[in-house]
């Protein structure tokens, strides 16, 4: 699914700046912004609540995975999970470490626990959102949320998802990518 393959880490961030520069002008499915915009202001988001550089960095980078897949963008009308939420954990996992990868990973079954847990929540959610929530599942179970409970970046993965569905502001104003780079450095795994 994925048309990209594993670069040497001192290349990573370059090589996800290129990625934004080549695909992050396409619209984000459904929604009134781009990828790269919608990735920018999920992290401003993060940063102006003074998220940890692991958690700023998930949030830039939460949506990677459409980035890296060769699926159409309208997949999701067509019938299609992409799975774009374990595509780009599984291929950031390299470079980054679980505070990074796995709210990340987390940010789809996020939505599906806030759907469980909170009656009103289902109604915030965009279109395309809730076109996906079926395609992913809908709703978690009482022992889904249990679970989701456990996971050590629970919690993250839950903020996380409050920036995703607020990051869709059309001409909203933010830092440029190069900003977001120093997050990015100092949440890459040690050499
Ligand atoms: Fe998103």
């Amino acid at each position: 699914m994925s048309e990209v393959h594993q670069i040497p880490r001192d290349q990573v961030i370059k090589y996800l700046v290129g990625l934004f520069d080549q695909r992050g002008d396409s619209l984000y499915a459904g929604e009134p912004v781009s990828q790269t915009e919608h990735a920018l202001q999920a992290a401003s988001f993060a940063e102006a609540e003074g998220a940890s550089s692991p958690l700023i960095t998930a949030a830039l980078l939460h949506d990677v995975g459409h980035l890296l897949t060769t699926l159409p963008e309208d997949c999701a009308e067509q019938g299609i999970d992409s799975e774009h939420e374990s595509l780009g954990a599984e291929w950031l996992e390299t470079y980054f470490g679980p505070e990074v990868t796995e709210p990340i990973r987390l940010h789809v079954a996020a939505k599906r626990y806030r759907c469980a847990v909170d009656s009103e929540y289902h109604a915030t959610l965009s279109d395309a959102s809730r076109l996906s929530l079926q395609l992913q599942g809908g709703p978690f179970t009482s022992d889904e949320v249990t679970q989701f409970d456990k996971h050590p970046q629970a919690r993250d993965a839950l903020r996380l998802r409050l920036w995703d569905e607020a990051a869709k502001i059309p001409n909203h104003v933010t830092p440029t990518l190069t900003h977001f780079q120093t997050y990015l450095e100092e949440s890459l795994r040690p050499c």
